[in-house]
């Protein structure tokens, strides 16, 4: 079974976490946009959805899924997301598609996380993929000079501007042992927006695409 055809497998497995009449949480990337594809087999069944990202709006409406602006919303049933690595506490590093900030801040609003992935992205310890920083861009390289102290190498995602006019620092080299504590050292560097790990707010499903299905892991 192909790494996609695990991604679709997560994505259509997700459809079981929406309920009728609600305003569904929708993240971005290529597992996203099979479960984008499944909400529209729903999509007069749905009030409509929260979206993280341009594409992810575009996808929804080309499927007649009406996009809520997040000010109009105080809560979401549920929010699908995949994920760059997630581990078996059910953090995550996100951002590889560079919708980190909008992606945490729909998720923020959620009474459920469900994750869809495929089995390549549950990992042991966090850090081999490498960890996106959203920053503000005058604040680039102070912050990447902060996180070389921190032991990090962070690098220039060139030629990326996020949904928010703003720049991306990959960091590489770290093992993340304490994923919540190293979230928290990050918000407070002055000039980052957001960084990558999901912990504070980690999933609460995961939906893990394998060739032999889909494995449902709770927390
Ligand atoms: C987008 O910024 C990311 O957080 C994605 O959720 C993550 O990169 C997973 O992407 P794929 O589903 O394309 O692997």
């Amino acid at each position: 079974m192909s790494q996609d055809a695990q991604k679709k497998a997560a994505g259509w497995e997700a459809l079981k976490y929406v309920e009728k009449d609600t305003i569904v949480g929708v993240g971005t990337g290529s597992t996203v946009n099979h479960f984008i594809d499944a909400l529209g087999t729903m999509a007069d069944q749905i009030k409509g959805a929260v979206s993280s990202s341009e594409a992810s709006t575009e996808r929804l409406k080309a499927l007649g899924i009406e996009v809520f602006d997040m000010n109009s919303v105080s809560e979401l049933s549920v929010y699908v997301d995949g994920a760059d690595e997630v581990n078996h506490q059910m953090d995550m590093i996100k951002g590889g598609g560079a919708a980190l900030t909008r992606e945490k801040i729909v998720a923020s609003i959620a009474k459920q996380f469900v994750c869809i992935a495929d089995e390549s992205k549950l990992v042991k310890t966090m850090g081999t993929f490498p960890l996106p920083i959203e920053v503000i861009p005058m604040s680039r390289a102070a912050v990447a000079r902060e996180i070389v102290k921190m032991g990090g190498d962070p690098i220039y995602r060139e030629g990326c501007i996020t949904d928010n006019g703003c720049h991306i620092l990959d960091v590489h080299s770290w093992k993340i042992d304490d994923a919540k504590a190293l979230e928290q050292q990050l918000n407070n560097l002055v000039g980052v927006v957001t960084n990558g790990l999901f912990a504070r707010r980690g999933a609460d499903v995961l939906l893990l695409g394998s060739p032999e299905g889909v494995k449902t892991i709770t927390k």
